[in-house]
């Protein structure tokens, strides 16, 4: 029986900085499982996330019923160290030396098949801090598997889609992208992450030797993945992003395609896309498809008399061919058995303003409904891909009045009804089943370059005196203004791609590269289409869409998509958690 690595081996790894060699071959684990005797119509899987600080840590646990519902849980372990829970919330402990039993609480007692409980607890420990190697859920081995007796893998059936294919996974490395990661001094440490392939150009699927594309196309890509899964279950993430008239209101990613040129879209780059994914030798994999960054949310937020309309969003509204584009890539991508479509869902410093969040929903689900699609080809959505907003904001909330005036009337927040991207992805997830998709869906929250940390990252709120210094003193989200999306300077890695961390949240994930640019400071001669956006370059004192203020984007960037050293550099300097 394959065992499948431990995320322990991952997380030490990148604590302490040594090099990633031989995890290559295995891509990266974001589940802990081990092998195990049997127990029929049972099984469970368990992704098992710490944040340490050398004596002390916070474990984020989430617990994927394989078997028959459940009403009533408990999921035990034992700590090889001496580990002691000091607190633990949503669920119920005792621990008695190194065993530690978790039950329900009455709130999440129930746990249907295919459904995941998260708890988190803080420990203390001395010496060092291993993960557990095995839990048992009611008294059943966490293997990722359904029924170990005959079957040892996770797998649905054939044809079947898993509730959130990044449970009981790994998740494929990149080997253009890692190859770059540990050229860098320091770059060691998070080379063996994963993050999307982007199939940017036609040329793309073929492989086009570009700087970042390097010699792979989809098939090698695909070839990989396999390899890589040795056996087990693999996710590979793949972005689709080549629409007609693509980037509306920017210029930095404009793409090869003409505003109306759909019928090359879908014969010259779905089609030969979903013909190569729905090749058998694929089949094992499960695929994420991340669909169209940035395009539906401009359908809302750019065009008609808004002052940030531009007349490239108004004529891709008018003709069409962005939810066109869309619905064909959903429908085609949706056929095949293993895809799992999820749609760009921008982010809250986009569309959480009650003028475009609802309305967003809406054309989202327009477009799940076009050529040929419907709801049930959408697996979920993403947010903040290539975006900086901070996943969760700490010292203020938008609920709260300072010195009588409401967190919300802040020059920073500016009526925006989210603060961040997790209370954002959870509360869209909701509207969007509100408004027809299906209760099952589930977010992915790209955490690529959201960290925020390093020495300015504030470790308390800012003073009472006004709403302005209250909010500015305590956020980590360190932008100009939460408009400005192009090379951020001050900004860090975010999270590690992690496996349902939060209710609703499938994954993190990186989708966007890490020291990828997005987009040139200065015009670049190019053949990809790629424009020069003036937000990259940090003279510029901004437009409509940023409130007319500086890009704070970083000098010397090449065109996007290409390598960007010394952002990545600074990207590792200000990770939040800390490399
Ligand atoms: C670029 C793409 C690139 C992607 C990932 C986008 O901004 O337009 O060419 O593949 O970023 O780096």
């Amino acid at each position: 029986m394959r065992e499948l690595p431990r995320s322990t081996g991952r997380r030490s790894w990148a604590r302490s900085g040594l090099a990633a060699a031989s995890t290559l071959a295995l891509g990266a684990s974001l589940v802990a499982a081990t092998s195990s005797p049997a127990a029929a119509a049972a099984g469970c899987a368990v992704d098992y996330q710490v944040n340490d600080w050398g004596s002390g840590f916070t474990a984020n646990v989430s617990v994927t019923n394989l078997g028959d519902p459940l009403n009533g849980w408990d999921l035990e372990w034992s700590f090889s160290g001496n580990q002691q829970v000091t607190n633990l919330w949503n669920g119920s402990l005792s621990q008695s030396g190194q065993d530690v039993t978790v039950g329900n609480v009455s709130h999440n007692a129930s746990l249907s098949t295919n459904g995941t409980v998260t708890f988190g607890f803080n420990g203390s420990y001395s010496g060092s801090n291993p993960a557990p190697d095995t839990f048992t859920l009611n008294g059943v081995v966490c293997d990722g598997s359904t029924d170990p007796g005959t079957d040892p893998d996770p797998d649905p059936d054939p044809g079947e889609r898993v509730d959130n294919p990044y449970v009981g996974a790994d998740v494929y490395v990149n080997p253009i992208w890692s190859a770059n990661a540990a050229a860098e001094p320091g770059g060691d440490r998070v080379a063996d992450q994963p993050t999307g392939v982007w199939l940017d150009q036609i040329s793309a699927i073929e492989g086009n030797g570009s700087p970042t594309t390097g010699s792979y196309g989809l098939r090698d890509h695909l070839d990989e993945a396999v390899e890589q899964a040795d056996g087990g279950e693999m996710v590979i993430q793949i972005v689709i992003y080549n629409l007609p008239g693509r980037d509306c209101a920017a210029l930095a990613s404009n793409g090869e395609l003409g505003p109306d040129e759909i019928d090359r879209y879908k014969n010259e780059y779905i089609d030969p896309i979903a013909e190569i994914m729905s090749d058998p030798a694929y089949s094992d994999l499960r695929i994420v498809t991340t669909i169209e960054i940035d395009s539906l949310p401009n359908l809302v937020t750019n065009v008609g008399s808004r002052p940030t309309a531009t007349p490239e969003c108004d004529e891709m509204l008018a003709n069409g061919n962005y939810v066109e584009g869309v619905g064909y890539a959903l429908a085609t991508l949706g056929d095949i058995p293993n895809v799992y479509n999820y749609i760009d869902a921008g982010h809250h410093g986009w569309i959480g303003w009650d003028d475009n969040f609802g309305a967003s929903a809406d054309k989202f689900y327009e477009a799940a409904n076009a050529a040929g699609a419907t709801p049930d080809d959408v697996h979920g959505f993403i947010a903040n891909t290539a975006n900086y907003s901070a996943l969760q904001e700490d010292h203020f909330t938008i609920d709260q009045t300072i010195n009588g005036q409401m967190v919300r009337q802040s020059d920073w927040v500016d009526w925006n009804r989210y603060t961040d991207e997790l209370s954002f992805s959870q509360a869209l997830r909701e509207e969007l089943v509100s408004t027809g998709f299906d209760p099952g869906i589930g977010m992915l929250i790209d955490t690529s370059r959201n960290g925020w940390g390093g020495p300015d990252r504030p470790d308390g709120p800012g003073s009472t005196s006004d709403v302005n210094a209250y909010v500015d003193g305590g956020r980590y989200d360190r932008r100009i203004h939460l408009g400005n999306w192009c090379n951020q300077s001050g900004a860090g890695l975010g999270e590690r791609p992690t496996a349902a961390p939060e209710p609703g949240i499938d994954a993190y994930v990186w989708m966007k590269p890490p020291g990828e640019s997005d987009g040139s400071s200065e015009f670049i001669e190019n053949p990809e289409g790629k424009g020069f956006d003036r937000m990259c370059d940090p003279t510029y004192e901004g437009n409509a869409r940023n409130g007319d203020n500086m890009s704070g984007a970083l000098p010397d960037a090449p065109v996007s998509g290409h390598w960007f050293s010394a952002q990545f550099q600074e990207l590792m300097e200000n990770a939040y958690p800390p490399l």
